[in-house]
């Protein structure tokens, strides 16, 4: 019986003993090459029958761990001992795979779609590198608006920049969809911008647009919470402050309860308790006529979040440029999250 080969094997392959690099080698040979024994034994594998194939599978796979494990410690062994021998070990297999992980903007990235994929919106995106018609004009932004001084927009050439928000993508969006839209969308902006511990001239936002008729600041308002609720914990607060954007009107600022001194007060939200984490407003009726959609009809909500913000409140770092930096020993402690 396979089940009975397979026990065998791993006691055999258990109590395997090599002192030179060249009977490592025929170890290998013996059982992890293309003719040997743990192949011989996949060919077995096909007449097993359905019913026990998942347990029998189980069960090679280990042995074929055990066996690569085994032979990379014998290696390893060998090398310890004999200070000769260069480093260099050609036909040494590659395992152990070492994993990589994700980074932790993609983690939070990824749970901000999540949470609004519950809520019924889809995702879309746009181009980094934008005209001046969808970052600034078509927004509503006056001609003298400071945003589009070269000193705090990255120009590619007249008229041509790289995106400063991604507010630009709402009107990519409207342009070629037809109301009633729910979207979000992520991406990375640039602003020319002194690089601190708070600010760097390169980071992330998603932005969110619902457009449909009688939408009201309510829902705005609902939706935001949900999401407070939902990104850092059931017993969060909202605040919304009266701001001001040229492309939503009324417009506000949204503040969270400070999640790591749980609203006392420490230094990341500045003792106040709260920490802003995004902007949010009625689409202004300029912007909905900008793509030819009737303001008398149709309303709309819009908000804008930065990545790096909420993941710097989520796991408690306080300099944004650590997660520019591709420091591992930065990155891998996000291994679990
Ligand atoms: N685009 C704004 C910013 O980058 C945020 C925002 C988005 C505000 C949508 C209102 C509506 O700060």
């Amino acid at each position: 019986m396979i089940l009975e080969k397979i026990q065998e094997l791993l006691q055999r392959v258990d109590a395997l003993q090599a002192t030179t690099a060249e009977e490592i080698e025929n170890l290998r040979i013996q059982y992890l090459s293309k003719k040997g024994e743990l192949n011989a034994l996949m060919n077995e594998f096909r007449n097993v029958p359905a019913e026990q194939k998942k347990e029998v599978g189980i069960r090679i796979n280990e042995l074929k761990q055990k066996a690569f494990d085994k032979i990379n410690s014998l290696r390893d062994a060998l090398g310890s001992s004999s200070d000769s021998d260069s480093d260099l070990d050609i036909p040494r297999t590659a395992y152990p795979i070492r994993l990589g992980t994700r980074h932790p903007l993609t983690l939070v990235k990824n749970e901000i779609i999540d949470i609004f994929s519950r809520l019924g919106f889809s995702l879309a995106e746009g181009p980094e590198i934008e005209d001046d018609w969808h970052v600034f004009s078509s927004m509503n932004f006056a001609d003298d608006h400071p945003a589009r001084d070269m000193q705090d927009t990255f120009f590619v050439e007249k008229d041509v920049a790289l995106r400063t928000h991604t507010s630009s993508v709402q009107i990519r969006c409207l342009e070629k969809e037809t109301v009633p839209v729910r979207k979000i969308f992520p991406g990375r902006v640039f602003r020319n911008e002194a690089i601190s511990a708070r600010a760097h001239c390169m980071f992330h936002q998603v932005e969110g647009l619902y457009v449909d008729k009688n939408v009201s600041f309510k829902d705005l308002k609902q939706v935001l919470l949900y999401f407070a609720e939902e990104m850092f914990g059931p017993d969060t607060k909202i605040r919304l402050r009266p701001s001001y954007f040229p492309f939503t009107e009324p417009s506000a600022e949204m503040d969270v309860t400070c999640s790591i001194c749980g609203g006392k007060g420490c230094n990341i939200c500045k003792n106040s308790g709260w920490v802003e984490i995004l902007g949010c407003g009625m689409v202004d009726p300029n912007v909905l006529k900008n793509c030819n959609i009737d303001p008398s009809v149709y309303s709309g909500y819009a908000f804008g979040m930065g990545i790096e913000r909420i993941s710097m409140l989520k796991y408690n770092t306080n300099d944004i440029r650590l997660y520019f930096d591709n420091d591992v020993r930065f990155l891998s402690q996000f291994k679990n999250a």
